[in-house]
């Protein structure tokens, strides 16, 4: 027998706010898409050509960088921007405690040591107060998530830099067009990494692009991309390995499908923009909800839109994850798509706890590498509190869905987080 009031819930046999296939799919595809992408299939060149060539230019120009290179992924450009920024064997690299894995692996892929910092809770970015205070003589650059597409406030995180002489690396991955102060993510920094896997807000199934205005960091960022050759395949090769390269290039089919959808961003992005902003003015006064911020100065791009529970406002006084996943299951039976995103702060994650990445401790077990490391879970408690919180709603804000899929998707959070302490996870875990 569920709690009566339970009854109107979606999941216990009420009626679903969201109809079955409202909510379309990302990302749109249409005739432009079709037309590029076919042109690359018959093209004589499906690896690097044209396409790769052309993505390269437009995004450089979109974005406003002097040098872009496209990549496989985005963890490929990440990388990439460490190394062309200098970052080797045993130094120290300063990161985020919650963001996608890769934003700290990264770092392990070329033998350095990420050194986790705190978030801040309402912009769920590195906590910028925080970061002196973890840099030490062995730091050798920032590694700056703009999670959920709101870009940290980088006139801080510059002015520390300069100060302590460290380079920064944005991982913009999720961030497409997210501004501070006017400016674009990718062009604050000394070298930048977007990513275009299906989730992003400018996709092309998979791949990354590498930015930065620095003719050196571009240099040496290429040294890797393509087996540690110096030249472009479009160059005359001279098939020699300068330095450790991987094969981090991508191929036609995916540039000219990236190529059709950056031509449709500037509206993908002001759709985001409308849809943000529904939300943000229709779910307001909402006690069991924590409602995003996007502070003075930031343009967000919505690319993640985090609902968090207010545990002030919940009877519940179990544990906090269950009955936040109780709570998103609750929301997907509405007909909201939404996940619980990261559910691991990175310092509790298997490879960090272990100190052991390459095999033989390594990179802690380089020399003097592992001085003052510690990945104690308890040091992020910020981190912490915002993972056993957030439901993450991404597909709805996305074209072609409108303000009509928005106000539905206002009305099912309404619904479910007005009724909150209705939930009870034992009834949520029981449906199958
Ligand atoms: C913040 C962040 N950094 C890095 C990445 C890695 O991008 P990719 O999946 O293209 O390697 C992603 C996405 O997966 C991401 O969200």
């Amino acid at each position: 027998m569920i709690c009566k009031s339970a009854e109107k819930f979606a999941l216990f046999g009420g009626e679903s706010v969201i109809p079955e296939g409202m909510i379309k799919t990302w990302p749109p595809v249409d005739k432009s898409d079709e037309k590029l992408v076919l042109d690359a299939l018959y093209a004589e060149k499906q690896a690097r050509g044209d396409h790769n060539i052309k993505f390269e230019q437009e995004f450089a120009e979109y974005n406003g960088n002097k040098h872009a290179i496209f990549t496989n992924s985005g963890t490929a450009a990440l990388h990439m921007a460490l190394v062309g920024c200098g970052v080797g064997a045993g130094d120290h690299v300063l990161v985020s405690a919650y963001s996608w894995s890769s934003s700290a692996t990264c770092i392990l892929h070329h033998n350095a040591i990420p050194i986790f910092v705190d978030i801040d809770y309402d912009t769920i970015n590195i906590d910028v107060d925080k970061i002196e205070a973890a840099i030490t003589p062995r730091t050798k650059a920032i590694v700056v998530v703009h999670l959920h597409g709101l870009a940290v406030n980088m006139d801080k995180v510059m002015q520390i830099a300069e100060k302590h002489d460290l380079k920064v690396i944005e991982d913009a991955c999720q961030a497409h067009g997210a501004t501070f102060n006017g400016k674009k993510t990718g062009t604050m920094g000394h070298a930048t990494a977007f990513s275009f896997n299906q989730n992003k807000c400018l996709s092309c199934g998979e791949g990354g692009m590498l930015v930065t205005d620095d003719d050196e960091i571009c240099k040496a960022a290429l040294s890797l991309w393509s087996f540690g050759e110096t030249r472009k395949p479009e160059e005359s090769r001279d098939y020699h390995v300068y330095a450790l390269g991987w094969m981090y290039r991508n191929n036609e089919i995916t540039a000219a499908f990236g190529r059709a959808q950056l031509a449709k961003y500037p509206k993908y992005f002001d759709t985001l923009r409308a849809n943000g902003n529904y939300l943000q003015e229709n779910l307001k006064g909402i006690d069991a909800l924590v409602q995003p911020t996007e502070p003075e100065g930031h343009v967000h791009n919505w690319y993640n839109y985090n609902l968090r529970i207010n545990w002030d406002a919940v009877q519940w006084t179990g544990d906090k994850g269950r009955f936040r996943d109780a709570v998103c299951k609750v929301l997907q039976s509405e007909g909201l798509p939404c996940v619980a995103w990261q559910q691991f702060i990175l310092p509790e994650m298997t490879v960090f706890q272990a100190k052991n990445a390459y095999g033989q401790g390594c990179p802690w077990s380089l020399p003097g590498a592992d001085e003052g490391v510690t990945y104690n879970p308890q040091d992020y408690p910020v981190a912490q509190r915002h993972c056993e919180s957030y439901i993450a709603l991404v597909v709805a804000l996305r074209a072609p869905n409108g303000l009509d899929v928005a106000e539905k998707t206002a009305e099912a959070v309404r619904k479910v987080f007005e009724n909150i302490n209705d939930i009870d996870p034992d009834e949520v875990e029981a449906v199958k």
